[in-house]
């Protein structure tokens, strides 16, 4: 069993509801979508419960999802299936990437929804930009949202817990983060999350998971992207935002 197995079960209830149906998710990437040629093929390398690459399947785009999660695959698959698109769905981490997939195949790779962190410090986090630029043919280009961390690390160890009940499929439960803040930048940091499902009876379910991450300073990143060949083409990081996306082009020369 990988991280998010368990949550894959339960991850509606992390998705906020107005992305939840996978054309809206899509939709929210319109700025980037529009640079895509005809025949474009997308790469979505942390794929979830796959809102993002069936909504993308869904406007005519020839999509790959892949997750190191094989829960979160399974999920993908069947979203696809629901929605009666044809996407391939594959599980791999990044680093293993290379090995299913030529160089240059892609005109777009995702790594959205808070995904990069997840990779094991500098070094790991060096070893998934690389294999995400070598997947992109060159002019293609590398989408990535994350957490800003300046924040999230501002605010120290901490539970969140969320003030309504959000319901997903007719069930309503509480949602619980709770932040391991380490002393270092650099250390491991833990988010353990938790999502306690209540049914009418006042009976309470609970799923949760820890999962390891290791944060990133927003310059960090953008010196790893270079290193690996990718030229920032649009940010919208603000320290003060929750927050960022980064738009990478790889450069003809890489
Ligand atoms: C916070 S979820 C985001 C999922 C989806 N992109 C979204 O926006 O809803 C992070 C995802 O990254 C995947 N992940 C974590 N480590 C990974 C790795 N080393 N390689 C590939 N995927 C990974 C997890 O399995 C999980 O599905």
């Amino acid at each position: 069993m990988t991280d998010y197995d368990v949550l894959a079960e339960v991850y509606e209830w992390l998705i906020s509801e107005a992305k939840l149906p996978p054309a809206e998710f899509a939709a929210s990437f319109d700025d980037v979508l529009r640079l895509l040629p005809s025949n474009a093929h997308v790469l979505d390398c942390s794929c979830g419960t796959g809102q993002l690459a069936v909504g993308l399947a869904g406007r005519g785009i020839q999509v790959v999802a892949t997750d190191a999660s094989e829960a979160m695959v399974r999920r993908t698959a069947a979203l696809s299936e629901e929605f009666g698109t044809s996407i391939r769905a594959v599980q791999a981490n990044w680093e293993e990437l290379p090995d299913h997939f030529e160089d240059d195949t892609f005109d777009m790779v995702f790594c959205v929804g808070n995904s990069l962190h997840h990779a094991a410090g500098a070094t790991g986090r060096g070893a998934a930009l690389e294999s995400m630029s070598r997947l992109l043919r060159p002019g293609g280009r590398l989408v990535l949202t994350s957490r800003t961390w300046e924040l999230v690390r501002a605010r120290g160890s901490r539970l969140d817990i969320s003030d309504r009940l959000v319901r997903r499929n007719g069930r309503d439960a509480v949602v619980v983060y709770r932040w391991e803040i380490a002393p270092h930048w650099e250390d491991e940091h833990h988010i353990e999350i938790a999502i306690a499902q209540v049914d009418a009876t006042g009976s309470v379910l609970v799923r949760s998971e820890l999962l390891s991450c290791w944060p990133y300073r927003y310059e960090e990143l953008e010196a790893d992207l270079h290193r690996v060949g990718l030229r920032t083409e649009v940010s919208t990081f603000d320290r003060d935002a929750e927050n960022y996306m980064v738009v990478a082009g790889k450069t003809a020369t890489s």
